[in-house]
């Protein structure tokens, strides 16, 4: 009775202080978060791999580096110290950053690198986000080895939309190089030809058993029989997307780049640099007797080399029967390998794409804008650049790779832009003409243009605070169609709708999904096809948008957008921190 009458009481007090005793765990989850510290020294590290051992940049000696762990609401603080002899900055790939734009990371973008010997904090709160991220290198190819997870949990006491898993694991698929990845890049940029590729794939940094020399460097899952296990996926690969499977074991999707989804699913995922994924993972009622590889290998669309080799994990039960679980790996069980899909297996790839669906309900709603301000086309591909006097060139024909946007091959400048705008100093930094569509257009996915010479600028696009911006990126077929995981920083958007061709403005927004689009960060434009995508451009700042490719960014695959202040104080970027590096 006592309770009925508080109750009442409480609902007639219904947006005031409402809910204390009645609920607590929401009135916790309710509470903003505490603030997390974490010290990232960026130290060289001896790191052995396939036989040979390499000098890498680390975080602390780690690799991969160290997890970040957050929940929703929660401040990072992570103070960042260079004493290695490269310029460096970090970004917390899809970390929404919103009014924190100075620290988002990318060089010369939203600030100078740190050098050598100096230091910068990073300070940051993660809203609205809950799933799995990761922190990454952004200058040249150091992501290379740079990179680690973000745990983002839910606010304390509030469940995910999905069973509790009994355990929670990261798993970051990346590239082993034997070669120095500083002297790739450099070396290709100089000649104008393809760069080189990586020697091996890693789970965890480590290669596995289908590699020479190998076989001590597998990582190995040990699972109990009849457990959920949470997979947290990062592809933190430089320049390929991945398959992945577990033998005869199958994966339900439930989050995609932090955001919830409708849960799927499905025998193989396949994930783009940049992408992250958590998929739940059941383990067989009772012990199998049998061992089960976990493996990847790219999806490949270009026609250049790549790396076509497969990193295999180990999947083992512990034996409950047993009466000393096997210490690693039992070679007397029978080993599973799983089958993935071919290495161009586009169709596999859009039937996979389009099971993803935003949860869309009262508490995750799918906000997607229906009514849009500005709209925009860019074409995404390659190009090439005229190969300097008195040079030969290693590109097409004597030329030099180039990609671009827009056919816009974006040009780094040696300031950081968001600076250049906070103090109105963008004069020769930056031009607010980056093309809303194609200048010159033609037939995106038929035969190429004769001319396929690319135009070079810092070339920036100027939104008033929360315009609703609808894009369609549009593959080309210049020296060959291929699919480009498309990263936009500070926002997430909804993948509204893609096909394959030429986009046709006339009929195919009417088969847009606005009801439940996937919403991420890292978007692939399909190979040969096209994509569209609605954001808000509600946070303030100069925020990238690249391939996720490695070598398409470093050929110019890149632009970005200017987010102006809105009118009230909470819509404005505040001044830099006082420790930002300068140029
Ligand atoms: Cu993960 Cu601009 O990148």
């Amino acid at each position: 009775m006592g309770f009925l009458l508080l109750r009442s009481y409480l609902l007639v007090l219904l947006f005031s202080t409402i809910t204390f005793s009645l609920m607590p765990i929401v009135i916790r989850a309710q509470q903003t978060g505490i603030t997390r510290h974490y010290k990232f020294d960026i130290q060289m590290a001896n790191v052995t791999r396939l036989c040979r051992t390499k000098s890498i940049v680390t975080v602390n000696g780690q690799f991969p580096g160290p997890k970040i762990v957050a929940r929703e609401g929660d401040r990072v603080v992570v103070r960042v110290a260079n004493h290695v002899p490269y310029n460096i900055t970090l970004h917390w790939h899809g970390v929404r950053q919103i009014r924190s734009g100075w620290a988002d990371g990318p060089a010369y973008i939203t600030q100078c690198p740190i050098q050598t010997g100096q230091s910068f904090v990073y300070d940051f709160t993660i809203v609205g986000q809950r799933g799995t991220l990761f922190w990454h290198a952004h200058i040249s190819w150091l992501r290379a080895t740079l990179y680690g997870p973000i745990i983002i949990l839910p606010k304390l006491g509030v469940p995910y939309p999905f069973a509790k898993p009994y355990k929670e694991v990261p798993i970051i698929l990346g590239e082993w190089w034997e070669a120095d990845t500083e002297a790739v890049i450099s070396q290709a940029l100089q000649t104008g030809g393809g760069p080189n590729v990586s020697d091996a794939y890693t789970i965890n940094g480590l290669p596995g058993p289908l590699y020479n020399c190998s076989a001590k460097d597998t990582f190995k899952l040990k699972v109990k029989p009849g457990r959920t296990y949470l997979l947290r996926m990062i592809n933190a690969a430089l320049n390929d997307e991945l398959f992945f499977a577990v033998a005869n074991h199958t994966l339900t999707v439930v989050d995609v780049d932090a955001l919830y989804v409708k849960p799927f699913d499905t025998p193989t995922l396949v994930i783009a640099p940049g992408q992250t994924t958590n998929v739940l993972l059941r383990t067989k009622p009772t012990f199998p007797n049998a061992t089960f590889f976990m493996a990847a290998r790219p999806y490949v669309t270009g026609r250049g080399t790549f790396d076509n080799t497969t990193v295999a994990g180990v999947l083992e039960y512990t034996n409950p029967r047993s009466a000393f679980p096997a210490k690693g790996f039992n070679k007397k069980l029978p080993l599973y390998k799983p089958i993935l899909p071919g290495l161009n297996d586009t169709s596999f790839v859009a039937n996979f794409t389009s099971k993803l669906r935003s949860l869309a309900t009262a508490q995750f709603p799918a906000n997607v804008p229906q009514t849009i301000d500005r709209r925009f086309f860019f074409t995404v591909g390659l190009g090439v650049s005229p190969c300097p006097e008195n040079q030969t060139c290693q590109g097409p024909n004597g030329t030099k790779f180039a990609a671009t946007m827009n056919n816009v091959s974006f040009a780094l400048p040696t300031t950081a832009l968001l600076q250049s705008h906070f103090f109105g100093q963008s004069k020769d930094v930056y031009t607010p003409n980056f093309p809303i569509i194609p200048l010159m257009p033609f037939n995106y996915t038929g035969t190429p243009p004769n001319n396929t010479f690319v135009s070079n600028g810092t070339k920036v696009l100027v939104l008033p605070f929360n315009t609703s911006v609808e894009l369609v990126m549009q593959d080309t077929s210049i020296l060959g169609a291929e699919s480009h995981p498309l990263h936009l920083h500070g926002f997430n958007f909804f993948v509204v709708g893609q096909g394959f061709g030429n986009y046709n403005p006339a009929t195919d927004p009417s088969k847009f999904n606005l009801v439940d689009p996937v919403e991420r960060n890292t978007v692939r434009v399909p190979a040969g096809g096209w994509v569209a995508i609605r954001f808000r451009a509600d946070n303030p700042g100069v925020w990238f948008m690249h391939c996720h490719l490695e070598v398409h960014t470093s050929w110019g695959l890149k632009m970005a957008w200017l987010v102006l202040d809105g009118p009230l104080p909470n819509q404005k970027l505040p001044p830099p921190p006082s420790d930002l590096p300068k140029c």
